[in-house]
């Protein structure tokens, strides 16, 4: 069983909707127990996945923010999706204020407060087959608290060249911050390392009428290299693993239409066409995160 963080920092680049989609796929495809879970403020993995009703709901039920900010609450409902065959434990906007208490906990190296996200996650994993964490797209304190819950994170990224600039930035911060993950690590024994880099999802490629297949293959070559490198970089190079995830076509208006309907963009009410690119996303996800995990085992 494992956690599976989507981050990257730079905003509107598919996190959120490759995660929701990769699990309906995982789920409704792959026959996998999957939970959802919504750690950014602006809680569009909740909207995206819920019935409108529930998605209402959430602000008398209760969600992340409540589990992180009074474990001895009651634990917030987990919420069944329909349209992705998934649960979903669901943001809350007032997740954005614990953001700086995140931050004065790292600072502080207060271990047992950055720790509670990865407690809240951890009490869900008897349940499922895999978690999805979706986080917002900063850096702060509550994201790294993320990566330290997580076992492995891919990274969604568009296709132009701030997005791949900024890839290349996210290994740097991680390296940056490793000593202080490892240091958390120290207090706290039964915790994992931080999540491990199991690849990127190139999402937005767009074959345009007029790009020639020799321009394309460049591109692909080109995300293949990158991703590659920050693989080894991080030293989360495992063998066999292909880094690029997945080639995400640009949907358009599909994508548009599935956060209106709420569905998954290969549901059958919008472009059922879609289906085999997710699944093979998630087959590919699942492969690097079993031979990550057989590696583990073996070291
Ligand atoms: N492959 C895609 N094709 C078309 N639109 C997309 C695609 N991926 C994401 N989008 C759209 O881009 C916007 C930003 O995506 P989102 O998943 O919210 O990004 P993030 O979570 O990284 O901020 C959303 O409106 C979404 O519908
Ligand atoms: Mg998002």
């Amino acid at each position: 069983m494992q956690i599976v963080a989507f981050f990257n920092n730079k905003g509107g680049v598919g996190k959120t909707t490759l995660l929701c989609n990769i699990a309906a796929a995982c789920a409704q495809d792959l026959g996998k127990r999957v939970l959802i879970v919504d750690a950014d403020p602006q809680r569009n993995a909740s909207f995206y996945t819920l019935e409108a009703p529930a998605f209402a709901a959430v602000a008398r039920t209760g969600g992340l923010h409540r589990m992180l900010s009074n474990p001895k609450a009651p634990p917030a409902t987990l919420l069944g999706s329909a349209h992705f065959g998934c649960h979903v434990l669901p943001g809350e906007p007032a997740m954005a204020d614990l953001a700086p208490q995140f931050d004065v906990a790292w600072g502080g190296g207060d271990a047992p407060y950055i720790l509670n996200l990865k407690s809240v996650l951890d009490a869900q994993r008897p349940d499922y087959d895999l978690i999805l964490l979706d986080l917002p797209p900063t850096l702060n304190g509550l994201t790294r608290a993320g990566l330290i819950a997580a076992d492995a994170f891919v990274a969604p990224f568009d296709m132009d060249m701030f997005s791949l600039e900024g890839l290349k930035l996210i290994k740097d911060w991680i390296r940056r911050w490793e000593p202080a993950w490892r240091g958390l690590t120290e207090a706290s024994p039964e915790s994992s390392a931080r999540a491990r880099f199991i690849g990127g999802v190139a999402n937005r490629m767009t074959r345009d009428s007029g790009e020639s297949s020799e321009q394309y293959g460049v591109i692909t070559r080109q995300i293949d290299s990158l991703t590659t490198a920050m693989a080894r970089d991080l030293a989360d190079r495992v063998r066999g693993a292909d880094y690029v995830i997945a080639e995400v076509p640009n949907f358009g208006e599909a994508a548009a239409l599935a956060n209106r309907l709420r569905r998954p963009i290969f549901d059958a009410r919008v472009h059922p066409a879609a289906r085999p690119v997710f699944v093979r996303a998630a087959e590919q996800m699942l492969a690097n995160l079993e031979r990550f995990a057989t590696q583990a085992r073996a070291a």
